[in-house]
């Protein structure tokens, strides 16, 4: 598909004619066919009362088929779950650190400090359960700390909770690299797919990743509410999740009051009842990206992120994203003093982005993104930093 081909599907995003949209690394743009989906689950629950689950259980497994399409893994293998937080909590409650489970001994979990801080707070945690939680730092807080990370797997090590695109950064780690060292130690990935998903191609299945998780509100545009976990088939019996529920049984109508006996695919993860109307929002926005074809976004991507780094660095500002292709994702960040009060008056300027701390502006263009759209971008930086704006208090906003 060509580019101008890709900028076909801006009629599809209503949101592109109320700003600049530059932002799918927090919030990808909601395409029109969301709405069309959400009534869709409406009517249904309007004219088909009870009965209506019997189109809703499907479109669960229907979306995590969808998803497993993208992430380069076989139909069956994805749960839907409401966010990356339950899914990580959900891993670990599979985990026992006393040497009594199916994993032995192994108590180690392994990950780096430019993680996103969620995945982080429940591992963390688990170290009240015996965990021994090593965070590996960054040399640079930028790249992909990768050898200091294959160094510290050991045969101690139970598990890399790892992001395969940082979302500080966007630098890449490479995901097979990490997965062979873990395997090698005889230890598990998860990686975190959430900045990768919909913007870098990926095979899972290919590169043996025990793992993945993510979820559909960024560059994937299907909203919140959707997350996923894919699980390696051959892995799936040995996971018992503690953090469990009635969908994840294999009998869940017999309500059966002894041991939980877990069903044998990957339905064993979800636990209580899906979030059908995120389900069925969030199709729209999959459907978009497959069509589209991610090997296509990426191209464009790396074309883009090119060239809004060479217009960042004309204007002498710090970029805070590999230069390498293999080694950046889609987002453009970069900082400069004063760079959070410009970032403020952009975003109520509608120039979509965001700015965090240890990075400074984050900007990504995704496969609907104009390349006069990232010009009209930096030239409103250049224009409120000649206006001058006033210091303002940090605001706590997206
Ligand atoms: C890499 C990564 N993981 C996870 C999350 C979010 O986690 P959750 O779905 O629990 O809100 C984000 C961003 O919001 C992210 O960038």
């Amino acid at each position: 598909m060509t580019e101008n081909e890709m900028l076909s599907y801006r009629s599809e995003l209503p949101t592109l004619e109320k700003g600049i949209h530059l932002i799918s690394h927090s919030l990808g743009p909601v395409p029109r066919n969301a709405r069309k989906y959400a009534e869709q689950f409406l009517t249904e629950w309007e004219d088909d009362s009870i009965t209506a689950w019997q189109k809703w259980l499907p479109a669960v497994r229907s979306l995590g088929d969808q998803i497993a399409d993208v992430l380069g893994a076989s139909h069956g293998t994805v749960t839907i779950l409401p966010n990356v937080s339950i899914v990580q909590a959900i891993v670990a409650s599979c985990f026992v650190f006393d040497g009594k489970g199916p994993f032995g001994r192994r108590n180690k979990i392994v990950y780096d400090e430019l993680n996103f801080s969620t995945v982080h707070y429940v591992w963390r945690e688990q170290a009240r359960r015996g965990a021994n939680v090593v965070v590996v730092p960054s040399c640079d807080g930028i790249s992909a700390p990768i050898d200091a990370l294959l160094a510290a797997i050991d045969d101690q090590t139970l598990l890399v909770p790892v992001s395969h695109v940082l979302f500080r950064s966007s630098g890449v780690y490479d995901a097979k690299r990490v997965i062979d060292r873990a395997h090698e130690q005889g230890a598990l990935v998860l990686l975190d797919c959430y900045q990768s998903a919909g913007t870098i191609p990926l095979s899972l299945e290919a590169w043996g990743c025990d793992m993945a998780c993510g979820g559909s509100v960024k560059w994937a545009c299907g909203g919140p509410g959707a997350g996923y976990l894919y699980v390696r088939p051959d892995l799936l019996p040995k996971l018992e999740p503690m953090m469990t529920g009635w969908f994840g049984h294999a009998h869940p109508f017999a309500f059966d009051m002894g041991p939980m006996q877990y069903a044998s695919d990957a339905w064993r993860m979800i636990g209580g009842t899906p979030a059908i109307p995120a389900i069925y929002t969030a199709r729209a926005g999959w459907e978009m990206i497959a069509k589209i074809g991610v090997q296509n976004i990426r191209k464009k991507s790396l074309r883009q992120t090119e060239l809004l780094r060479e217009l960042v660095e004309k204007r002498e500002f710090v970029v805070n994203t590999p230069r390498d292709d293999a080694a950046r994702g889609g987002t453009i960040c970069f900082d400069f003093e004063g760079a959070e009060a410009v970032s403020r008056v952009l975003s109520e300027r509608r120039m979509f982005h965001d700015y965090r701390p240890r990075c400074g502006m984050r900007v990504s263009p995704h496969f609907f993104t104009t390349d006069d759209e990232l010009e009209r971008f930096m030239g409103e930086v250049d224009r409120v930093r000649r206006e001058g704006i006033e210091p303002a208090n940090p605001s706590r906003s997206y």
